[in-house]
Formats: structure tokens, sequence, C-alpha cells
């Protein structure tokens, strides 16, 4: 095999045949189950987009109360799960506990009948139902107050915001939230959703699935980076401040959070469906002084770096949105995984329809014909800064 066939971070590489969702990146489209994201994000809700994406069609009205009905039964946590909460520290990041919440899922529901679809019915519906639920419990528990219990005549979208502000929302809140949930629930094969096949195509349990999924997720450069958009826009902190905040992070060649994308090279649909909602927000709600800086920010970002692609991603926007609807900064990641469950749990269906284990190759640059030398016979120098083995500091 030769180096030229190697392709850093895969790009353009085929890994799976799909039909959840599709993407072209030149002209900013993004589908679902071949429907527009605009048409999905103006009429649908949540709950319906996830059975388009994990069942493949729009569901009846029987079959989307059938299903809501069936995820509402199931989002109370088992207090041993609560119990389990109690135990992390308040610092820990939520998305390090959402991930162990998640693993610890498959301890409860130990049984694993992959071929059998009751079984991966009763695992969509528990995963959709309880990770809400661990988000809002863990919120509530690291301020040391109890976690509130689901209430069953709100839907998916304004229950949580119950579970986790104590208040029912207003209904523009809770409707703008929902849009959210759709704008994230799904997005071909990026990491978190690879992570989560690789580890379906093994034929463990959908518990592990999600927790490797939601650990790929919390990185800066793919679900971690709407934290850092609004770390970003403190920093920065007045509009005056944005041309030399760019222009140094092109001097210096860092990343300016929220922005580029692997596949779209014009700004990303779902950012332009969240200016909208931020704007509907701050209409509402009252302005937000970091809006300001943001569209500073996309204007001297796509003048200096549009020609290599460089636009608002989904992250831009979304940390405005959820800062408006009370939801703290180290919870924007957990609420991307709270959507993306639905996309995860599509390709873990599709993965086991057509499984086969995923094993790549690789091009080995290492040595050969190397001997195995002796711990005393080793003269290797110790790198700069260390001490030797009882050397006095
Ligand atoms: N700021 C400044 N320059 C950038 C950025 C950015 N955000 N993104 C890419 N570039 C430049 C990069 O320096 C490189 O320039 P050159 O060719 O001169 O060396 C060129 O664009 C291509 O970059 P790349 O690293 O090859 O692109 P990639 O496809 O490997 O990375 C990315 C995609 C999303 C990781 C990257 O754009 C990035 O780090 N963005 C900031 C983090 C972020 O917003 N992540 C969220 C991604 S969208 C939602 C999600 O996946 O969760």
């Amino acid at each position: 095999m030769s180096i030229d066939e190697y392709k850093p971070g895969l790009e353009g590489v085929p890994a799976t045949l799909s039909s959840i969702s599709y993407v072209d990146g030149q002209k900013g489209v993004l589908e679902y189950r071949g429907i527009p994201i605009e048409q999905l994000a103006q009429n649908s809700n949540f709950l319906e987009t996830a059975y388009l994406l994990i069942w493949g069609t729009l569901p009846s009205t029987e079959e989307l109360t059938s299903f809501e009905q069936e995820i509402y039964q199931h989002r109370r946590l088992k207090y041993r799960i609560r119990d389990m909460m109690k135990c992390f520290p308040e610092s820990g990041h939520p998305m390090d506990a959402l991930q162990s919440c998640a693993a610890a899922l498959g301890l409860f529901y130990a049984r694993r009948a992959l071929d059998d679809p009751a079984y991966i019915h009763r695992a969509v519906v528990r995963l959709l139902a309880k990770i809400p639920t661990m988000v809002a419990a863990f919120q509530l528990m690291r301020k040391g107050n109890d976690p509130v219990q689901p209430r069953d005549d709100l839907n998916y979208a304004a229950n949580f915001l119950y579970m986790l502000n104590e208040k029912q929302p207003d209904p523009l809140a809770a409707r703008i939230f929902d849009v959210c949930l759709i704008l994230h629930a799904e997005h071909t094969i990026n990491a978190s959703t690879f992570s989560a096949m690789v580890t379906a195509s093994t034929l463990t349990d959908p518990y592990a699935v999600i927790a490797s999924a939601v650990g790929t997720l919390a990185g800066p450069l793919h679900g971690g980076a709407n934290e850092e958009v609004l770390d970003m826009l403190e920093n920065i902190g007045t509009v005056d401040r944005v041309a030399n905040y760019v222009d140094e992070c092109i001097a210096t060649k860092s990343r300016i959070m929220g922005f580029g994308h692997r596949v779209y090279k014009v700004k990303d649909p779902r950012a332009t469906i969240l200016q909208g909602l931020v704007e509907q927000l701050f209409d509402e709600f009252g302005s937000d002084l970091y809006y300001g800086i943001a569209l500073e920010l996309e204007r001297v970002v796509s003048d200096r770096l549009g020609h290599k692609g460089i636009y608002p991603n989904v992250d831009f926007y979304s940390g405005l949105v959820y800062r408006k609807l009370g939801i703290p900064t180290d919870l924007f990641t957990p609420v991307f995984a709270i959507a993306r469950v639905a996309g995860w749990l599509a390709h873990w269906k599709e993965q086991l329809a057509a499984n086969r284990i995923f094993r790549p190759t690789q091009i080995y640059t290492g040595n050969h014909g190397q001997s195995y030398v002796k711990l005393d016979d080793r003269s290797t120098p110790l790198p700069p800064g260390l001490l030797a083995l009882g050397q006095e500091l």
C-alpha cells in the first residue's frame, strides 16, 4: 500500500452506505431522509424527526402518538443511577457525567438481543427518553438540589427545559429549543457518528455505542466547539476588537471556534436557521451583547477566510440561543448530545442491518529487525528535565 493512499482524517473516504442524511457542502444543503432541513425546522418536532431518522419514514398520527407516549413513560431514571450521579464531583464536566450514565444503562439493561426488533425498539426508546433526564438531573444535583421528575403533559423539548430550570418554559422558548434539537439530530458520518458505528460494528450493546459517541462529541473540534464559541465571544468583549482578534488568530494559525467544516464550504444551513432563531428570541426576550460581536466576527472571518471556505458552522449561533434559554455554557454540548442520540441510533440500526466489523488498515512507518535490550544494558539518555532515580531535587 502506497503512502499516497493515506487520507489524514479519512477525508473523502467512503466508510458506509447510508440513506439517513445527505449533505451538499458546496450548495449548503442538508436533508434527513431526503427532506430539506429547512422544512423539518419549520414543520416538525424533535420526536417526529427522530422517528423519521430511525425508522426511515414520517410516522402516521397513531405511530407518533404511540412513540411519544412510550418515550414519556421511560423518562424517569432508576434511583441507583441517581445515586451513582450523586457521587460525581460537582466540578466534573457534564459530558463526562453523561458518558458515564449512558454507559451505566448497560449495567441495568444487560440483556442483549441485537437481532430482535423489539429489543432495538426498547433501546431506542430508553436512550431517547433517559438522556435528557440525565443531563437535567446532573445540573440540579451539582447545585445541591434534588432532580425534578419529568412531566408527562410536556413535550420532549419543553419537559427538558422544565427539568433543567424547574419552571415551565415559555411556549416560544420551548418551540425554539425543539427546532434546535431537530437541527442537531443528525449529520452524516461525523466523528461521533463514526465512533458510534465503529462501536456498533463489534455488536456490543447500544449503551456502549451511545457512550462512545458522547465521548467523541465532547472534543473542542466537534460538539465541544459551541461552548468555546461563547468563551471566545466573552474574551473578545467588544465589537471593535473583533478584527484584531481574527488577524491574530490567522497570524498564529489558531482556530476560530464555530467556523469551518470538513464538508461545508459555504455557510452551514443550520447556522442560517439558528441565526433566525437567535433573532426571534432577542425580539421576544431582549438582545444579547454578544450578538453584535458574533455578527462582526462572521463578517470579518468571511472577508479574511471566505476564500478557503471558512464560514459559520452549526456551533456558531447555537450557544447564543442556549444562553438566552438559560442553559449554562457547559451544558451546550450535552444538549447537542440529547439531539444527536437520534442520529447515532439511526446509524446503529442501519449498521446492524448490514454489519461488518470496522477494521481499516495502516501504513507502518516504524522500524524492523530491532533487538530486545535488557533493562540494565540500556543507556537511553533521560529526556531533559527528568531526574534519574534517586537523584535529589
Ligand atoms: N479558523 C481558522 N482557520 C481554519 C478554521 C478555523 N475555524 N477551520 C479551518 N481553518 C483553516 C485551516 O487552518 C486550514 O488552513 P491551511 O490550508 O492554510 O492550513 C484550512 O482551513 C483547512 O483546515 P483543516 O484543519 O484541514 O480542516 P478540517 O476539515 O480538518 O477541520 C474543523 C474541520 C471543523 C475541525 C475545523 O474547521 C475547525 O477546527 N473548526 C473550529 C472548531 C469548530 O468550530 N468545530 C465545530 C465543527 S461543526 C460541528 C461539529 O462537527 O460538531
